[in-house]
């Protein structure tokens, strides 16, 4: 990224009032363009959390390839079919009764709305809550992907289901339950997906450890995913789609015969944190602007706002990164700060108060949850203003 790209920004946000979001056009389409391409023949499934704004959300599903939602929440997803979205997969459990009914109320006008479940006791939640002559609620059954290496957990903690059996005597019980069907499955390979492994804050041994780790685990989680679905095609389970994979992961994921789906959310703002991988490239697309107020020494200036600090393990990885003017960066001592926000930068590029200094969130979704407007921009232009899940005064989580 040069400074001809800050000149850009700077031009078609010149008047605006800052902190502000924006997400760039050309960037955008780059990623769509690369996320298609990495995807193969597989259709895509949109990650909702990694975009939070429902401009995006169509704007992405309109190219060829992508089809269908991975939602978060089943509030989140009766608010998308209530704005007409559909095929819409909720990711996580839902044990909330009013959720619940809500999720049902959308299934009965007419959506196509998917839970996850992993246990008996999630699949008599959502029966509980389906009232009787409505239609069936489809489920979709969480697969643990995560492996064991030397005795070091790799993967995320989420589904207890590890084995065909279970996974067999979980669809019986679908199978047996009124109210509920079985449609999917899904497999999530988070160690694969969501650690990075080409990461400058990391040295060459714990890339190269990392990358060994996730060689490992593919063949063994592949061949698990493989022997559930055999497992579940056996007993008489049909299923309308196996969910895999996610934004780190697409160059493995479709390498498993049995995934007729990926998941792809982050790809498409690209976040920092996405720089971190080797398989692939992404381009910045989304970030926040905020002013110089201040300049407390010589190459350095202080900015109004800045921390929005992304979730996860805490560690300098998940806060903001300056991005524009190139060779700007925080101090060790202050970070990314609640109202203020100091910026070491090259004097080459001279910053006097009011300037923009354009950030990168650590992660996709995070941006658009602390801003109510996603500004467009194309070429050195505001060519659109989209409302975010928050302008739509939506906080789903
Ligand atoms: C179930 C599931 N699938 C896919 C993804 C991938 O999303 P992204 O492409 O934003 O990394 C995630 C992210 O956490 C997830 O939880």
């Amino acid at each position: 990224m040069t400074n001809g790209t800050y000149d850009r920004y700077r031009s078609a946000i010149e008047g605006e009032q800052m902190p502000l979001a924006y997400v760039d056009r050309a960037a955008l389409d780059a990623n769509i363009r690369t996320t298609q391409r990495r995807a193969g023949e597989l259709p895509i499934r949109v990650a909702s959390k990694s975009i939070r704004c429902r401009n995006i959300l169509a704007y992405v599903l309109e190219h060829d390839g992508f089809e269908g939602i991975m939602c978060y929440t089943g509030t989140e997803a009766a608010y998308l079919a209530e704005h007409g979205f559909d095929n819409l997969l909720v990711a996580y459990p839902v044990v909330d009764r009013t959720e619940l009914s809500t999720v049902c109320a959308a299934v009965a006008d007419g959506t196509t709305i998917t839970l996850m479940v992993d246990s008996p006791a999630h699949v008599e939640c959502i029966a509980d809550c389906v009232p009787e002559d409505s239609p069936t609620v489809p489920l979709c059954l969480d697969i643990d992907m995560s492996t064991s290496h030397f005795g070091i957990h790799f993967g995320v903690r989420r589904s207890p289901i590890t084995t065909p059996d279970q996974a067999r005597t979980l669809a019986t019980t679908i199978a047996n339950t009124a109210g509920v069907e079985l449609r999917g499955v899904m497999g999530y390979e988070g160690q694969i997906a969501g650690i990075p492994d080409d990461d400058p804050s990391n040295t060459a041994m714990m890339d190269w450890v990392i990358r060994r780790l996730k060689s490992r685990s593919i063949d063994r989680l592949h061949a698990r995913r493989q022997a559930v679905i055999k497992a579940l095609a056996e007993a008489g389970h049909e299923l309308a789609f196996v969910n895999g994979g996610g934004t780190g992961s697409l160059e493995s994921t479709t390498d498993d015969e049995s995934v007729t789906e990926v998941t792809v959310g982050s790809g498409i703002f690209a976040p920092a944190l996405f720089d971190g991988y080797r398989a692939f490239d992404y381009e910045p697309a989304a970030g926040f602007a905020i002013e110089v107020v201040r300049t407390p020494t010589d190459g350095m200036v202080t900015c109004r706002g800045g921390g929005y600090i992304a979730s996860g393990t805490p560690g300098v990885d998940k806060t903001p990164t300056p991005h524009l003017p190139a060779e700007t960066s925080l101090r060790d001592a202050e970070g990314a700060g609640e109202v203020q926000t100091p910026v070491k930068y090259d004097r080459a590029h001279e910053l006097s108060l009011g300037d923009p200094v354009v950030f990168r969130h650590a992660k996709a979704g995070e941006l658009c949850a602390q801003f109510e407007t996603l500004r467009v921009i194309e070429g050195d232009t505001i060519v659109d203003r989209h409302s975010t899940y928050r302008g739509d005064g939506r906080c789903f989580l």
